[in-house]
């Protein structure tokens, strides 16, 4: 195989991240060469701007001769979609959050395995050179055992993908919960891989705009314990406004690492570390990063995602960000709402006995009650 051919499923607004991160750069290594989508005017436009070959069933697609999918699909058809494409034998790049649930999560690991299949999750934060500029500076121990830190993601989304109740996004049944789910499994897919083994959690969900009971919350804090002793928070909002951003701060008994996206070198550090290149004072590591702010660092780290996964077909190699890890990042969102449905600290022992009994999708049932009305006391015009 000299190429992988990919065929896309679900032509929104993910398949634009995607297909723009190669526009410019094509890398010989993938083509996106066929698509479906249930929608037929999204499908056709998808396929006559990308000269792909569309298919109008998701079987005709999967018995093509593409050797990949890439799903793009709302979140609770990740679930039966990777098992469909395992079955079929197709290599499965599949969006984030893995799935609503960890029984699904098990389910798609289970399919994979059994098919001998390549299966990743297209967590792009994991494929940020930012952050593996990051990730190589806490293992060479820059900026020693880290003990306290805090993270924000602000993706303002248009306001009616929370206000209009039949649009998937947000909703409990098919997004598997709102920001909390749909942007917070970025920032702990990150802070799980740099930091560890979460312990327990403390969550608050807010609604700023007065949406239907089937959607989650807008926005979203969560305080995090990992393993280590280390306290995090994460913050995150689909209502505030300014372009997307994602910030990242982390304090460790040799220095502070601060990461901003809207920067044109994201990253700086004050580290006593010996190699250093600065002393007593904050640096951008001199080590060029590919980078600019939002939209761009959405494309690099989908360019860097997808070649990564096609390398590990070609190469027959493992995708380094794993399903176990992907499934993990998932258990802290469910993790933050159990803590919102208590209204006080959740641990992760909790939520493994919650899993063990395959129980995790009653987590979700009942969090529109918790989720505080923020809206009532907010004017927005
Ligand atoms: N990594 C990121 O930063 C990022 C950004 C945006 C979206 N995403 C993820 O990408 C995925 C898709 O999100 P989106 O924003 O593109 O959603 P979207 O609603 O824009 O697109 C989903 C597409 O799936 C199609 N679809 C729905 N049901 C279908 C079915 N049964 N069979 C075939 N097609 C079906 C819809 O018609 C639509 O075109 C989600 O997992 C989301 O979290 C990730």
């Amino acid at each position: 195989m000299d190429f992988v051919k990919f065929g896309i499923i679900g032509c929104g607004i993910a398949s634009m991240y995607h297909v723009l991160a190669f526009k410019n750069v094509p890398n010989p290594k993938l083509k996106f060469v066929a698509a479906y989508d249930v929608n037929e005017k999204a499908l056709t436009n998808f396929a006559k701007k990308h000269k792909a070959t569309p298919y109008n069933s998701l079987e005709g697609l999967l018995h093509s001769d593409i050797d990949a999918v890439l799903i793009l699909l709302p979140h609770y058809l990740h679930a039966p979609v990777t098992k469909a494409a395992a079955e079929a034998g197709k290599h499965v790049l599949c969006e984030k959050p893995m799935a609503c649930t960890l029984e699904e999560c098990d389910e798609m690991i289970a399919a994979t395995k059994k098919a001998g299949v390549k299966f990743m999750i297209a967590e792009n934060h994991r494929f940020l050179p930012a952050h593996k500029l990051i990730k190589d500076l806490v293992e060479r121990d820059f900026i020693g055992d880290i003990f306290l830190g805090r993270t924000y993601e602000g993706a303002y989304d248009d306001p009616n993908n929370f206000l209009d109740p039949n649009i998937w996004h947000f909703t409990y049944d098919k997004g598997g919960g709102g920001v909390v789910a749909d942007q917070g499994v970025h920032k702990f897919s990150l802070l799980n891989w740099l930091i560890g083994e979460v312990d327990s959690a403390q969550c608050w969900l807010g609604k700023a705009f007065d949406s239907p009971p089937n959607k989650g919350e807008d926005n979203g804090i969560i305080l995090l314990r990992y393993k280590s002793g280390a306290m995090i928070d994460v913050v995150v909002t689909s209502t505030a406004i300014h372009p997307l951003n994602n910030t990242l701060e982390l304090h460790g008994t040799k220095g502070t690492i601060l990461e901003d996206h809207s920067w044109e070198k994201p990253v700086k550090i004050l580290s006593s570390h010996k190699d250093a290149e600065k002393k007593g004072e904050f640096y951008s590591p001199l080590k060029e990063i590919e980078h600019g702010p939002y939209p761009k660092y959405y494309t690099i780290s989908a360019y860097y995602e997808d070649t990564h996964f096609a390398e590990c077909i070609l190469n027959d190699t493992t995708p380094e960000f794993t399903p176990e890890q992907a499934k993990e990042a998932v258990a802290v969102v469910l993790l933050a709402y159990l803590s919102a449905k208590k209204g006080t600290i959740a641990t992760i022992d909790e939520l493994r006995i919650i899993a063990k009994k395959r129980e995790t999708k009653s987590i979700l049932e009942g969090l529109e009650k918790v989720t505080q009305k923020n809206y009532k006391n907010m004017r927005w015009r």
